[in-house]
């Protein structure tokens, strides 16, 4: 374990605003900082940092916690490699001998997989040179030497002990191996085989510099085409984008976003530094709300293939959620943009790239394909597709200017049309305010997730257990009333588990005057930690004086009574909370 002392110096160094700056826009709201949460999809701010005690809550998600939690949070790290993280970017030295021992002895750490992905690459990079069939593969498809030098690209032989003995052969074991996906472990013998095998290697490379995953294209018709590392310590897919690490420096503007490494590659190559791909997935909306920290507008160039086409459809539905703006390029007589810069150059593709379609002409285009609109029914159905595409579109203004296009491109009454998207707009909204509401009630009820069965069977109680426990957080005095024996209080009072846990943590953990919130991380879930920090923040907009304290403890403890003689919750107590509760977070979104 990590002494406390360390943290709270970490703490107190890293600045919560400075850490999570790097990922959200933070704007100044009274004494808080507000922005738009990276944990869900909003418009409207409802991600807030507190910067008195140095936590986040989002009020529209519940996501929160301390600096160390956000970092686990974002990046995805366990407590010890967030910590270390934090550790290294403000120079505070961990002691050696306690940072090992945290982790469990089988867990493979990030930095371990970080060298062993390191360390494959090399070995990969020197059979490519010592390989004469990948080589003219790759020269065949026209790519440069210096492309391949600068992607770092290797090759992978074909034999099941290549990488392995080499990297046995450096001090790694088969089961470190195993979880960078480099091996894979025999089911007949127990021993350890190359996971990739007479495959061009590409190293997929963070934007840290760091090789985080490969992938593997087969020189031949063999299948399947691609292996790709799986999700490891080092590497989630759904969050990690190919070439991102040289596109950085040239995408503040736009961003070209592909399919495939060979498409990404190619581009490179011809001058188009700004491209990206996807890692063998659909584009998530991790994706897209990544993709807007580094750009402002986005360029698609998928397939010409109708996957690729579903693919851009759904690209663009994702950009659209984060507000971020997106184009199509409408590659033709290629079947894919690595095609058709070898086969048209550079300049005729900087023109594709300029006529990109916007999300409504490339959809609009697709709905007028597959009808004939001189027959009236098939117009009629092209227009109620139509119709509910343009309802789809966020602002009023471009609603307009695309309803005044329609009615002119397919001789349509604007009213009427206006009439008609008017509608579908309307059912939308309403059935968007019924998904809210019922989101607001399960959030009020047991702030959902796995927590929420639990706290829905022991409603009555819930109240009074979370003012008792948001008073404890926050107050040493209230605490220490309930260690001297001044107010009788016990773990058992409690209904929920998580609220026997935090209760055990505040009078047993902090007895010595540590600060909860210094805690947490160490015994509780990010996710719990986010249902704590609610817990807390809820109760810092009451008055917290100690007979209100006694009167919540008492009330708990009646509560519970009442419960364990089987005193079942009434709806009117349930609809009582969620009122209270949907005050609350209304009032907080108002702050
Ligand atoms: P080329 O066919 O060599 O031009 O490759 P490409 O990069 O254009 O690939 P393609 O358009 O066929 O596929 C797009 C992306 O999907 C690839 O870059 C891979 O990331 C992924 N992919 C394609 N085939 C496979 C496969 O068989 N398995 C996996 N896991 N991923 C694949
Ligand atoms: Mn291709």
């Amino acid at each position: 374990m990590i002494p406390r002392e360390i943290i709270e110096e970490i703490k107190y160094r890293c600045d919560i605003s400075d850490v999570i700056g790097q990922y959200v826009n933070l704007k100044r709201a009274g004494s808080n900082l507000v922005g738009l949460c990276p944990f869900h999809n909003e418009r409207t701010p409802s991600f807030t940092v507190f910067l008195s005690n140095g936590s986040f809550y989002c009020f529209g998600c519940g996501a929160g916690g301390d600096v160390i939690t956000f970092m686990m949070k974002m990046d995805g790290y366990t407590y010890i490699e967030a910590v270390e993280a934090l550790a290294k970017r403000c120079g505070v030295a961990i002691p050696k001998e306690t940072s090992g021992k945290y982790r469990k002895p089988d867990e493979v750490s990030r930095d371990r997989v970080l060298a062993m992905n390191l360390d494959a690459a090399k070995f990969f990079r020197e059979q490519l040179k010592a390989n004469q069939a990948p080589m003219d593969y790759l020269l065949n498809r026209r790519y440069s030497p210096a492309l391949i030098r600068r992607f770092g690209l290797g090759y992978a032989p074909n034999d099941f002990g290549a990488l392995t003995g080499h990297m046995l052969g450096l001090g790694y074991n088969a089961k470190e191996l195993s979880t960078a996906f480099l091996c894979g472990i025999s089911k007949k013998t127990g021993k350890p085989y190359d996971y990739f095998r007479g495959r061009i290697i590409i190293p997929i490379i963070d934007t840290k510099k760091d090789v985080i995953a490969f992938g593997g294209r087969v020189i031949d018709n063999s299948l399947p085409k691609y292996l790709n590392t799986s999700d490891t310590p080092a590497f989630k897919k759904s969050r990690s984008l190919f070439a991102l690490n040289y596109a950085k420096a040239s995408c503040a503007e736009e961003m070209i976003l592909c399919e495939g490494y060979m498409d990404v590659m190619a581009l490179h190559d011809a001058g188009f530094t700004n491209a990206v791909a996807t890692l063998g997935t659909a584009i998530t909306n991790e994706h897209a709300r990544m993709m807007k920290r580094y750009t402002k507008k986005v360029l698609i160039a998928f397939d010409v293939d109708e996957a690729g086409q579903r693919a851009a459809d759904k690209a663009f539905r994702l950009f659209d959620e984060v507000g971020l703006e997106a184009r199509v390029v409408r590659v033709r007589d290629a079947k894919d943009p690595d095609e058709y810069i070898h086969k048209f150059g550079p300049e005729r593709f900087r023109m594709l790239l300029n006529e990109g379609s916007s999300r409504f002409d490339f959809q609009t285009e697709n709905i007028l394909k597959q009808y004939d609109i001189n027959d009236p029914q098939q117009k009629i159905a092209a227009l109620r597709e139509i119709t509910s595409v343009i309802a789809s579109v966020y602002s009023s203004v471009e609603r307009d200017m695309y309803m005044h296009k329609i009615s002119e491109q397919l001789s349509v009454q604007y009213e009427s049309l206006k009439n008609d998207v008017r509608n579908v707009v309307r059912r939308n909204r309403k059935k968007a305010d019924e998904n809210e509401t019922n989101r607001i009630h399960l959030a009020a009820a047991g702030f959902g997730g796995r927590n929420m069965r639990e706290k829905l069977n022991t409603l009555t109680s819930s109240s009074s257990e979370e003012a008792v426990l948001g008073m404890l957080l926050r107050y040493p005095e209230f605490a220490e009333l309930v260690r001297s024996g001044k107010v009788s209080l016990d773990s058992d009072d409690f209904s929920t588990e998580l609220g026997k846990r935090l209760y055990e943590l505040i009078i047993e953990k902090c007895s010595g005057g540590e600060k909860p919130e210094n805690l947490l991380n160490e015994f509780f879930s990010p996710d719990e930690i986010g249902l704590i920090t609610g817990i807390a923040v809820s109760r810092e907009k009451l008055t917290n004086t100690e007979a209100i304290f006694r009167d919540c403890v008492s009330n708990l403890k009646n509560r519970k009574e009442g419960e364990d003689s089987g005193d079942a919750s009434s709806i009117s107590d349930i609809n009582d909370l969620i009122n209270r509760k949907r005050q609350d977070i209304e009032n907080n979104r108002e702050e």
